[in-house]
């Protein structure tokens, strides 16, 4: 089978690539026609070899192109035949899975972010493991400061002699000084995480989550707080008849400090927010005190600002209604289930709305 003809149309022939295999090892192969004629070269008297020798190598390079596009043609075919043949159901639920869900804290944190988002501001975060200095004295908390006796805190053991023992944070309003520090002014902000106060009953658990708020800029004024949180509790309770109540307090890091209630009234033998048959606590808030303005690096002559902590697993059991915030950490997937949010769902108050 030396003939060009031949070989092209058995390569054109070849219906798929096992059958062309078979003509390439029997054309180019090591007992192949063609290389049985390169071998022959060198038998071949000088005047022969150098006529002959240029055919056989044509000859080489046609058989081996035409192998090549078929072989390109034939995988083309076997591709498309595939993708017309083979299909995934991509739309059967896969069997036995067990299906997470969102945890209602996650769903929680997420709306807040999207809320504060929609009014321009971004999420800061800092360490859960906090000095002494961010927890208590940046925030005009120094040192014997009866304040640092309000909250329960949980001292860590030193890792030298002399150095003064770390806490875990009480709150999230260290972040205020760790983003004040950062980013400077102008700067609007949440920080939702972990706090830890050694408490525990019903509506308290050594570990709970807090969303602090803080806005530093020039002319920041109470009613800019008033109708920050007014928009934010409206927007989360998905109810225009939210109705705050602000009530004078005290924290050593705000001045004039506010505590902010929130009007419930009865639906179903349920309390629910919106109206004001009775009145519940729901956040801590004031004008940022000018030393802690001072203690982010920044002039309080020029900067004022307010700030604000909330509890979010508050906040979840107020507008999802369970009980006892002890369950949220009990990991009882019962209770997951019942409270949860669907695992594929995004957890964005979009999805939460009215859907
Ligand atoms: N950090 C305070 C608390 O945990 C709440 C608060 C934050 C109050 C910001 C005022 C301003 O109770």
């Amino acid at each position: 089978m030396t003939d060009a003809k031949t070989m092209l149309d058995r390569i054109a022939a070849a219906e798929n690539l096992g059958d062309l295999e078979a003509v390439r090892v029997s054309a180019l192969g090591k007992a192949g026609s063609i290389t049985a004629l390169l071998k022959s070269l060198g038998s071949m008297d000088a005047e022969t070899r150098a006529a002959e020798g240029p055919k056989i190598h044509a000859l080489r390079e046609r058989v081996t192109g035409a192998i090549a596009d078929r072989k390109a043609a034939l995988e083309a075919t076997e591709l498309e035949r595939k993708l017309a043949t083979e299909k995934i159901d991509l739309s059967l639920p896969a069997p036995e899975t067990i299906a997470g869900t969102v945890h209602p804290v996650s769903q929680v944190m997420d709306e807040l972010a999207e809320i504060f988002a929609d009014l321009g501001f971004s999420v800061a975060e800092g360490p859960e493991i906090e000095t002494q200095w961010y927890n208590f004295t940046a925030l005009n908390m120094p040192e014997n400061h009866p304040a640092r006796a309000m909250q329960d805190t949980f001292y860590l053991e030193p890792r030298a002699p002399e150095e003064e023992p770390r806490v875990l944070r009480t709150h999230t309003s260290p972040v205020q000084i760790r983003a004040g520090e950062s980013l400077g002014g102008p700067l609007y902000v949440i920080a939702p995480g972990r706090v830890y106060r050694s408490d525990s009953d019903a509506t308290h658990t050594p570990m709970f989550h807090q969303v602090e708020g803080l806005v530093i800029d020039k002319a920041i004024t109470l009613g800019h707080l008033k109708w920050t949180l007014e928009t934010f509790l409206k927007a989360f309770f998905e109810r225009e008849d939210v109705v705050l109540r602000m009530r004078p307090s005290y924290f050593p890091f705000t001045e004039p400090s506010a505590e902010v209630d929130v009007g419930w009234s009865m639906v179903k033998g349920r309390r629910v927010v919106g109206g004001q048959e009775g009145w519940m606590e729901v956040l801590g808030s004031g004008m940022v005190h000018p030393r802690v303005i001072a203690n982010c690096g920044l002039d309080p002559e020029e900067w004022q600002g307010f700030a604000f902590g909330c509890g979010i697993d508050r906040l979840a059991m107020l507008k999802y209604g369970m009980e006892d915030l002890r369950a949220f950490f009990d990991g009882d997937i019962r209770w997951l289930k019942h409270y949860g949010f669907r695992a594929l769902d995004v957890p964005t108050l979009s999805g939460s709305v009215g859907a």
